[in-house]
C-alpha cells in the first residue's frame, strides 16, 4: 500500500490488486512532466502564500534529487506506490520529510495526470513535426533530381499516363505537409493548462492558475474543470494524427515494396536498409517498408482502443482512463522510429531511371494525347476520337508496338487528316509536358510545386 495516501480504506491492499491497479510500470515515462508540474505548482503555492518559501525550496531541491536518481537509473519504482505521482511524492517524503506533504495542496491526481499526459503529448507533437520536416527535406532532395525522369503514372495499378518521378514524390510531400499541419493545429488547440482543476470542481484555495500555466509554457488555462479532468481529446488527436501519418507511410512503403520487385525494378534499397533471407542466398528483402506498413495496424488499434475506453464514461475522472497511456506511448514511439527510418531508407535508395523509362513504353500511355489530337485538329468529338484511338491501340498491340512508336503512315490509315506533328505529340515526354495545368505533371508545373514546398519549408 502506498505510503502517501491510504484514505478511507485502511486494510492492506491485496498484492494482486496492487499489480492490477498500478500504472507505475508504464506511467514512469511521465516522470519529467510530473517533476516540472510539481515545481511550477509549489512556485504558485508559495507566491499565493499557501505554502512558505522555505517549504517550496525544500520541495524543489528534493525533486531535483529525484530527477537525478531516475536519470541515473538509481530510482526504485515500487508497484505499491501505484503511479508516478504517488511514487515521486513518496520518495520526496523520504528525502525531505514532512514538507513533502504540502506539495499536493490545491491539486488532485486527476488534474495532475491530465497535466503530465498533456505535456507529454504536446512535446511528442513537436518531436514528430521535426522528424517529419527532415523526411520532407529528403523527399525534396530526391525530387530535385528527377523532374524529367519519366515513369508510368497509374490508376487501378494499371499504366495510365506518363508522369515524372519528382511529381510522384511531391504527392508524398503534400501528404506529410498535411500531417505536419495537423500536428501543429492540434498543438495550438491543446496548449491549455489543466492544472488547478483539482479533483473535478476546482479548489477553495486562492490559487493562480494563469501564473502556474505560464510557468509551464501554456497559452491559457482551461475553462471548465469538470471537462478538463475528464478530457482526453488531446490524446485522441495525436493518435488520429499518427494513424493518418502512418497510413501515408504505409502507402509509400507499399510502393517501395512493389518498385523493388523484379517485376518493376524501379528502385533498390541500400544493403544497409535491407535484409536477407535465411535460406535463399540470392534474396534481398524489403523488411523496412514491410514493417512500416505492418506497424500501421497497431497504431490504428491504439486509436480505436482509446475511443472505446472513453465512449461510455460519466463525468468526470474514472479509473478506466488510466488505460489512455500505453497506446499513446506506443503510437508516439512507433511514429518517431518510423519517420526516422523511412528518411534514412529513402536517402540510400537507388533509383533506376532506365527501368522507369522502359516501363513507360508499355501500356500506350499517350493514348489520351491521340484522342485530344483528333479532337483539336481533325474535327472529331472527344467520344468519337476516343473510339478511333481504341482501334489504334488494338493495331499497335497486334504489331507489338507502343502507340508512341507508330509511324505517320500507320496512323494516317486510321485518319488521313492526321499530320506529321502527331509523332511529336505521341512522344511520352511530350505527353508528360502537355499536362502543364496548375498542379499537373509537366516538368514546368512540377518545378512550380517544388518551389512552393521549398518556400513552405523555409517558413517551417
Ligand atoms: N494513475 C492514474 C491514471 O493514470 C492517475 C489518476 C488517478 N486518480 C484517481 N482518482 N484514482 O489515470
Amino acid at each position: 500500500m502506498s505510503k502517501v495516501a491510504s484514505g478511507k480504506t485502511t486494510a492492506p491492499k491485496a498484492k494482486l490488486l496492487d499489480e492490477f491497479n498500478a500504472s507505475i510500470m508504464f506511467d514512469k515515462e511521465l516522470y519529467l512532466q510530473d517533476i516540472e508540474g510539481s515545481i511550477a505548482h509549489v512556485k504558485m503555492l508559495s507566491k499565493q502564500d499557501i505554502i512558505s518559501n522555505d517549504a517550496r525550496d525544500k520541495i524543489i531541491d528534493g525533486l531535483a534529487i529525484i530527477k537525478k536518481e531516475i536519470e541515473e537509473g538509481k530510482y526504485q519504482f515500487n508497484i505499491a506506490d501505484e503511479d508516478i505521482h504517488m511514487s515521486i511524492e513518496s520518495r520526496l517524503s523520504t528525502i525531505i520529510g514532512d514538507d513533502a506533504k504540502r506539495m499536493h495542496t490545491a491539486r488532485s491526481r486527476n488534474d495532475q495526470v491530465a497535466l503530465d499526459f498533456r505535456m507529454y503529448v504536446l512535446k511528442s507533437n513537436k518531436e514528430i513535426i521535426s522528424l517529419l520536416l527532415e523526411l520532407e527535406r529528403v523527399l525534396l532532395n530526391i525530387s530535385k533530381k528527377h523532374t524529367k525522369t519519366l515513369l508510368p503514372g497509374m490508376t487501378h495499378l494499371q499504366h495510365a499516363q506518363p508522369i515524372n518521378f519528382a511529381y510522384h514524390m511531391l504527392a508524398y510531400v503534400s501528404m506529410f505537409k498535411r500531417d505536419i499541419e495537423r500536428l501543429e493545429d492540434s498543438y495550438k488547440r491543446n496548449n491549455i493548462s489543466p492544472i488547478g482543476c483539482a479533483a473535478l470542481a476546482g479548489s477553495p484555495y486562492k490559487t493562480d492558475r494563469e501564473y502556474e500555466a505560464s510557468l509551464l509554457g501554456f497559452d491559457s488555462v482551461s475553462i471548465n474543470c469538470l471537462d478538463t479532468v475528464s478530457d482526453r481529446d488531446f490524446a485522441l488527436e495525436i493518435l488520429f494524427n499518427i494513424s493518418t501519418l502512418m497510413m501515408h507511410i504505409s502507402r509509400i512503403s507499399e510502393e517501395i515494396i512493389l518498385w523493388s520487385s523484379s517485376e518493376f525494378g524501379f528502385v533498390e534499397l541500400s544493403d544497409e536498409y535491407s535484409t536477407s533471407s535465411s535460406i535463399m542466398p540470392q534474396k534481398k528483402n524489403p523488411d523496412v517498408p514491410e514493417l512500416l506498413r505492418g506497424k500501421t495496424g497497431r497504431v490504428n488499434g491504439n486509436l480505436i482502443s482509446l475511443l472505446t475506453v472513453l465512449k461510455g464514461l460519466p463525468l468526470a475522472y474514472n479509473k478506466d482512463m488510466q488505460e489512455d497511456k500505453e497506446g499513446v506511448f506506443d503510437s508516439v514511439k512507433t511514429a518517431k522510429i518510423s519517420v526516422k527510418i523511412l528518411s534514412e531508407a529513402l536517402k540510400g535508395m537507388r533509383i533506376d531511371e532506365q527501368a522507369m523509362l522502359k516501363a513507360t513504353k508499355k501500356g500506350h500511355l499517350s493514348a489520351t494525347d491521340l484522342a485530344d489530337y483528333l479532337t483539336a485538329n481533325c474535327g472529331y468529338t472527344f467520344r468519337d476520337a476516343y473510339k478511333l484511338t481504341g482501334e489504334v491501340v488494338a493495331f499497335a498491340e497486334e504489331n507489338s508496338k507502343d502507340m508512341s512508336e507508330l509511324n505517320l503512315q500507320e496512323l494516317q490509315k486510321f485518319e488521313p487528316k492526321i499530320k506529321e506533328d502527331v509523332i511529336e505529340t505521341l512522344q511520352l515526354e511530350t505527353s508528360m509536358n502537355a499536362r502543364s495545368s496548375q498542379g499537373g505533371t509537366a516538368t514546368c508545373s512540377t518545378l512550380a510545386q517544388l518551389e512552393y514546398f521549398e518556400n513552405w519549408m523555409k517558413k517551417s
